[in-house]
């Protein structure tokens, strides 16, 4: 793994476990160094294998592609979301209509895929403008652990929000933080753990912070990481850009040590390779 120069130890550096709800990591290698039937929500937007671009502004997409999206196995993921969430946690496990059949043939127990909530959107998103509907909603898979217990309101599993605007958007997936807040409220209680190992913009981050939940969140992309940081207030936005990139955490913050070498995270060497030598900037 190409590992980036140690700069100037005054710069502000990404990825400091000690001082930091975001790390970067890899997701499956993150919920591995956690502790067992640690935590209570997990929020998770992996990649849907497919290289997300939005045609709707071809040549003038402010936006990167989804990092890794080729790369990403739902299968380690989703054994490792089991073991570490507690009995009575709930994993909200984002999805599309077209990857659906294949993600909910992975669930296994400890997970039970307890409903699908449609996030239906105010407006349709962009895709083959010329030989497709429009997409309007998206899938959020509720996968428990044991016996789950709601929280408040009893909601339908359609829910309405409207889609980040384009003026306020950060990333080019990113979701609005009153969706995930009413996923959190309903499942955990003050002071619960929830993770996001692919935060993006880190909306989750916001939202757990926002209803007084402890939050982790991840990402191999050290462009989102310092996005997550400079959101939580964690990081000033003029020292976003000057930033220098930190090493992957071989510590997590809240439970201690990450399996240092890649062998042990049960990925497959050249994918592992391949991920994160893209996110080094390779
Ligand atoms: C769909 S986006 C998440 C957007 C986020 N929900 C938001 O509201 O901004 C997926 C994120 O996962 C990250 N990612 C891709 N593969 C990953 C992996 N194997 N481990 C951790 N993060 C990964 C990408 O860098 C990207 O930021």
């Amino acid at each position: 793994m190409k590992q980036p120069d140690t700069a100037d130890p005054a710069e502000p550096v990404i990825g400091n476990p000690d001082t930091s709800h975001v790390v970067r990591q890899e997701a499956v290698a993150l919920l591995r160094s956690l502790e067992p039937t640690s935590a209570q929500v997990i929020i998770a937007d992996p990649p849907y294998g497919i290289a997300y671009h939005s045609n709707h502004r071809v040549g003038k997409n402010p936006h990167a592609p989804v990092t890794n999206d080729w790369n990403f196995k739902i299968g380690a993921f989703l054994i490792a979301a089991g073991n570490v969430l507690k009995e009575g946690g709930v994993l909200y496990l984002f999805t599309r209509w077209d990857v659906y059949p294949l993600w909910s043939s992975l669930v296994a127990p400890p997970l039970t895929l307890k409903n699908v909530i449609v996030w239906n959107k105010d407006n349709h998103s962009a895709g083959d403008l010329r030989g497709d509907f429009g997409n309007k909603y998206e899938m959020l898979m509720m996968l428990t652990r044991g016996k789950f217990r709601r929280r408040g309101h009893r909601w339908s599993n359609v829910w309405e929000f409207p889609r980040v605007s384009a003026a306020a958007m950060l990333h080019p997936t990113q979701k609005p933080v009153a969706l995930i807040q009413r996923a959190i409220e309903a499942s955990s209680d003050l002071g619960d753990l929830v993770l996001d190992p692919f935060c993006g913009s880190g909306s989750t981050g916001v939202a757990a912070l926002a209803c007084g939940r402890r939050v982790l969140l991840g990402d191999v992309d050290p462009a989102m990481v310092r996005m997550s940081r400079v959101r939580l207030g964690e990081m000033e936005p003029e020292k976003e850009k000057a930033s220098v990139e930190a090493p992957f955490v071989t510590e997590c913050p809240i439970f201690g040590a990450v399996p240092p070498s890649p062998s042990l995270w049960g990925l497959h060497p050249e994918d592992l390779a391949h991920a994160l030598g893209e996110s080094a900037g390779k």
